[in-house]
C-alpha cells in the first residue's frame, strides 16, 4: 500500500485543515523529504489571514528526511539525509558593515544604540518587521542615515534612512505569488543560496551557530493549526519556537 500524504490545506483566509494530498512528484532538480518536524513561523498565520489561493499548503519551517533525489540536482544528497528548510506556504499552485540583529521591546533601545556606538551605524537588520521595530531600528542609526532592511514591508519616519523590504522565498530562484502579488524569478539568488547554504552547513558542523531555544508541543499538525490562533491572539511563543512532530497527529 502506498503512503498517504496529508497536508495543512488553507480553506478561506484564516482556516486551514488537513486533507490528504497527493504525493508530490519529484522534479528533477528537487529532492523529496519526509517531513518529520516543523516549526511556527509567525508568517504561518499571517499569510494565511491574508489574501491568497484555496488549496495552498500552509506552513514554511520544516526537518526532514531525504527520501528521493532528483536527477539534476547537484549536490550529493542521499536517501536517509536529514535536512532542515523553508518550503513557501500559501504559495499558489498554478504553476564591512556593522550589522545589528534587533530583539528588544523597549522603545528607547535605539536611541541608547546610537548613542554607544557613537552614531556610527548605517545599516540595521530588522527581524520583528513591525512599526515599532522600525522606529527602534531608525533611532539606531546615525544622523547621516542609513539603510533599514526588514522582513515585513514597514518603513521608518527617518527620510535618510532608506527600508528595503526582501522575501525570503526569492532564494528558490523561481517566480512565485505571495499575498495575492507576483514576484519574478531571481535566478541568481538561487546560485547565491547554494553559496550561502554550503557555509551554513560548514559554520554548523563548527557549532558556530545554534538554532533558537525550542519548546516540543502537543498535537503534530493539529497542534500547530493551534499554535497558529494562540499567536493570532498574541498568545504566542516568547523567546523559543514551538516546534510540533508530524508523527504526533491525529490523523482524520
Ligand atoms: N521576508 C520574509 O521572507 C519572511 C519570511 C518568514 C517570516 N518573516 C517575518 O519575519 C519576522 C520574524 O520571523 P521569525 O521566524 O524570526 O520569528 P520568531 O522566531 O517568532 O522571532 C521573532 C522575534 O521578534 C521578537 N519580537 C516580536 N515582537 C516584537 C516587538 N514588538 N518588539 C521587539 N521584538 C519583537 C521576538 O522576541 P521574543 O521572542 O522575546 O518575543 C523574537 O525574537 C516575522 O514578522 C515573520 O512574519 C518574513
Amino acid at each position: 500500500m502506498s503512503p498517504q500524504n496529508f497536508g495543512l490545506l488553507r480553506e478561506g483566509a484564516g482556516n486551514a485543515v488537513i486533507r490528504p494530498i497527493p504525493l508530490p512528484k519529484l522534479r528533477d532538480n528537487y529532492v523529496l523529504i519526509r517531513t518529520v518536524a516543523i516549526a511556527l513561523n509567525p508568517t504561518d498565520w499571517t499569510t494565511l489571514d491574508a489574501k491568497g489561493d484555496d488549496g495552498t499548503i500552509v506552513g514554511c519551517d520544516f526537518a526532514g528526511i531525504v527520501e528521493e533525489v532528483g536527477s539534476a540536482v547537484t549536490k550529493s544528497f542521499k536517501k536517509g539525509d536529514k535536512v532542515t528548510g523553508l518550503a513557501h506556504g500559501g504559495w499558489s499552485p498554478r504553476r564591512q558593515q556593522r550589522h545589528i540583529a534587533l530583539a528588544n521591546r523597549d522603545a528607547a533601545v535605539g536611541k541608547q544604540i546610537r548613542q554607544d556606538t557613537d552614531g556610527k551605524i548605517t545599516k540595521v537588520f530588522d527581524t520583528v518587521g513591525m512599526d515599532t521595530s522600525a522606529a527602534i531600528c531608525a533611532d539606531a542609526i546615525g544622523a547621516s542615515g542609513g539603510m533599514h532592511c526588514t522582513l515585513l514591508p514597514v518603513e521608518t519616519s527617518r527620510e535618510e534612512v532608506e527600508s528595503i523590504f526582501f522575501l525570503g522565498y526569492d532564494i528558490t530562484g523561481e517566480s512565485y505569488k505571495f499575498e495575492g502579488e507576483s514576484y519574478p524569478a531571481k535566478p541568481e539568488l538561487f546560485e547565491w543560496t547554494k553559496k550561502f547554504t554550503t557555509l551554513a552547513e560548514k559554520l554548523w558542523a563548527e557549532g558556530k551557530w545554534q538554532p533558537h531555544p525550542q519548546s516540543v508541543k502537543e498535537g503534530g499538525l493539529l497542534g500547530a493549526v493551534e499554535g497558529m490562533n494562540l499567536m493570532r491572539e498574541g498568545k504566542g511563543p516568547s523567546g523559543e519556537k514551538w516546534v510540533y512532530r508530524v508523527d504526533d497527529t491525529k490523523w482524520p
